[in-house]
């Protein structure tokens, strides 16, 4: 709704890095929607997974998508799989500026191999995973984008200037 952003990505794109420094430069209020989720369930997001399985985690995640992109004057920083459902995208793409922040397979796993957080990453070939989620998800993050940025390489005071500039 009126003024917000929002930020969508595969994992470690930058999105609760990047959301978090942007919506204190312009005055927005910060949501995490996987830490909303945790903290609604008092649990880890790899608990739910564990015990709910994915479904049960998109199903909980639908349900804050549709309530956070009802706020005005927000920055979210969504989950990387909130693009897959229909209705998510809709929610997203009604909800603010959508931002897409862009990386390769190759830099994003630079960046989460060591973090545990992630249960998708769980697997025995991590980075072939993140090249088929990037490769089934990039058609989702791309309309649902109203701006791309690309955050591989650059720092983060460079990327928040960059998107400051476009907005
Ligand atoms: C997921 C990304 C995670 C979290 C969950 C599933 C995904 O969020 O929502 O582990 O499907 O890509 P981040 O993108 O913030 O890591």
């Amino acid at each position: 709704m009126q003024n917000s952003i929002i930020l969508v990505g595969l994992m470690g794109a930058g999105k609760s890095t990047i959301g978090r420094q942007l919506a204190r430069r312009l005055n927005l209020t910060f949501y995490d929607s996987d830490r909303v989720i945790e903290e609604r369930t008092g649990v880890s997001i790899p608990t739910i997974f564990e015990l709910e399985g994915e479904a049960g985690f998109r199903e909980r995640e639908e349900q804050v998508i549709a309530e956070l992109t009802a706020l005005p004057d927000i920055l979210l920083a969504t989950g990387g799989g909130s693009v897959l459902r229909e209705t998510n995208r809709q929610h997203l793409k009604t909800g603010g500026c959508v931002i897409y922040l862009r990386a390769s397979a190759d830099q994003l796993f630079q960046r989460i191999k060591h973090d545990r957080s992630r249960p998708l990453m769980q697997t025995e070939n991590p980075l072939q995973t993140l090249r088929n989620l990037l490769k089934t998800r990039e058609p989702y993050y791309l309309e649902v984008a109203d701006l791309v940025v690309p955050t591989g390489k650059q720092k983060v005071n460079v990327i928040l200037r960059e998107i400051h500039n476009k907005l």
